[in-house]
């Protein structure tokens, strides 16, 4: 079935309408396009708990620290379409980006905290970007459910914080990461790796794993990154921006997991950023 894409917020508003008047409730899922299975998941989380689906499509120039990077980005629109074709999602919304920052736009949404540290440290200005322009979605769609991808850590923990702080009406939804069977975290940036840089690629989230695993069991944190920094120089990783293990709620840096912990990562694979966060279990003691 083909879904409709809609350009502007008037017929956005207009469909939506039709839906709160009918009492249906309305899921989100905010993308930027070039789907992949991990935004597919969301779109399945969506459905099932939702009367109604629109994904959003639109590449946010404000989250983009790098002018090339935003350049680079793939843009896949038709493709996206036809992926989201099984789903039967009610509605794609693909703004264009005077939708979204018209002339004389000024405000910006700033959450800190979780931002300060990590992905908020490497990519300047990153969070803000994100956090405005999530903020501008939940109120262009009015939707009472919103699902984000737990690859994001970072991203979900500052959504769900912006949402309570700002008394936002929407449920923020956190769905698990979706991997390769390499283990590989599914993302837009993977189109951008050679087959071999995706096979090497995947050493990140074993050496991820082996690290949780050992650190689990007493290993010290710090022998664990040293390992795990020279694996990743084997397997042709460049730059590892963080390998850290954090406390899962408030992202401050732990020795071992005595609390709730998360792994977070991120490395560059051929000119590519990559990141990754799983779980780590407490400590046994
Ligand atoms: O995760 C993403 O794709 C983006 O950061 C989001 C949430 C769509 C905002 O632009």
């Amino acid at each position: 079935m083909t879904v409709p894409i809609l350009r502007n917020l008037a017929d956005l508003r207009a469909l939506r309408s039709t839906w709160v008047q009918a009492g249906e409730t309305v899921g989100l899922v905010p993308t930027m396009g070039a789907l992949h299975a991990g935004h597919l998941s969301l779109v399945e989380a969506a459905k099932h708990d939702c009367d109604r689906v629109v994904v959003t499509i639109f590449v946010n120039p404000k989250q983009f620290n790098k002018p090339e990077d935003l350049e680079n980005y793939p843009r896949t629109e038709k493709d996206d379409a036809r992926k989201l074709a099984p789903y039967d999602v009610d509605a794609i919304f693909v703004p264009q980006a005077d939708e979204i920052y018209p002339e004389g736009y000024a405000t910006t949404v700033s959450v800190s905290g979780v931002t300060d540290v990590l992905e908020g440290a490497f990519r300047p200005g990153h969070f803000d970007g994100v956090a405005t322009v999530v903020a501008k979605l939940f109120m262009m769609t009015g939707a009472d459910r919103a699902y984000f991808g737990e690859k994001d850590y970072q991203q979900l923990m500052l959504v769900q914080r912006m949402a309570r702080d700002l008394n936002m009406p929407i449920d923020v939804i956190g769905c698990d990461t979706v991997r390769e069977t390499s283990g590989l975290a599914m993302s837009s940036r993977n189109l951008r790796l050679t087959p071999e840089a995706l096979d090497r690629a995947a050493v990140l989230n074993r050496q991820m794993r082996a690290a949780a695993e050992a650190a689990r069991i007493g290993t010290p944190w710090g022998n664990l990154r040293a390992e795990a920094l020279t694996q990743l120089a084997a397997a042709g990783f460049g730059e590892v921006e963080y390998f850290d293990l954090r406390c899962a709620t408030t992202l401050a840096p732990l020795e071992t997991p005595d609390r709730p912990a998360r792994l977070l990562a991120a490395a560059w694979m051929e000119g590519i950023r990559l990141i990754d966060n799983i779980a780590v279990a407490t400590i046994e003691t």
